[in-house]
C-alpha cells in the first residue's frame, strides 16, 4: 500500500487509542492520512496526537471559526481514496445507516464517494442489538466493507464480542478497497 489518500474517522469508543497505533502504520507506508475526530473521540484521545502522527491538521468541528472556502466536510470527502472509521460508535455506525449528517464525520461519510471500511468497536450488548445487527446488514448491502469485532475483553469489564478487529485485519480491509478502487 503505497502513497495513497486515507481519512481515517475517529470516534467515540474507549478503543479510540488504538486508532493513533493506525495512523502511524498508514503514514510509515507511505500514504497521506488526515483525520477526522468525532466530538466524543475528543474524550477519549486528543487531537495533538493525530496532528502530529498524520502530519496533517486534523478535522473536529462542522462549523469552524477560521473556514477555507471550501466546507471542510467536501474537502475530506473529495481527498479520501477510501475512508476508514475506526473505532466506530453503535451511533456513527447507526448515523451512516441512515443518512444522517449532523457532524464532521457523518456528513462527510455522506460526501464522499470513496469505498468506505467501517470497524465497530463496542459492548457486546450494544454489538448485538437488533438495531445494530440490521445498521450493519444495511451498510453491507451498499457495499460497506464491516471489519467485524473480535471477541474476548471489553473495556467496560465485560467478556465477550465487541473488541475492535486487530489492526492488521483493518489494514488488510483498507488495502483491498483501495485495490478494488
Ligand atoms: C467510557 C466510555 C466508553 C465508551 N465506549 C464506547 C464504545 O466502545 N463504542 C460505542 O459505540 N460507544 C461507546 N461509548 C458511548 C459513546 O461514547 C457515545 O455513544 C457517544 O455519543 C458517541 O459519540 P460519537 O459516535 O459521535 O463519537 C462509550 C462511552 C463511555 C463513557
Amino acid at each position: 500500500m503505497k502513497e495513497r489518500r486515507i481519512v481515517l474517522g475517529v470516534s467515540g469508543s474507549i478503543a479510540a487509542y488504538k486508532a493513533a497505533e493506525l495512523v502511524r502504520c498508514f503514514v510509515r507506508g507511505g500514504n497521506d492520512v488526515r483525520v477526522i475526530m468525532t466530538a466524543g473521540a475528543c474524550e477519549f484521545i486528543n487531537e495533538l496526537t493525530f496532528r502530529t502522527l498524520s502530519r496533517n491538521p486534523v478535522g473536529i468541528e462542522m462549523f469552524p471559526a477560521a473556514a477555507e472556502w471550501k466546507p471542510d466536510h467536501m474537502s475530506f470527502a473529495e481527498f479520501a481514496e477510501v475512508l476508514v472509521v475506526a473505532p466506530c460508535t453503535a451511533n456513527v455506525l447507526a448515523k451512516a445507516a441512515l443518512g444522517l449528517s449532523d457532524d464532521l464525520l457523518s456528513c462527510t461519510i455522506l460526501a464522499c464517494r470513496a469505498p468506505l471500511v467501517i470497524a465497530p468497536a463496542m459492548n457486546e450488548n450494544m454489538w448485538k442489538a437488533p438495531a445494530t445487527q440490521a445498521n450493519v446488514q444495511t451498510l453491507q448491502a451498499r457495499g460497506v466493507r464491516i471489519v467485524m469485532p473480535g471477541s474476548g475483553d471489553l473495556a467496560c469489564g465485560w467478556q465477550g464480542e465487541g473488541r475492535l478487529a486487530e489492526l492488521e485485519l483493518i489494514e488488510a480491509a483498507v488495502a483491498e478497497a483501495l485495490d478494488a478502487g
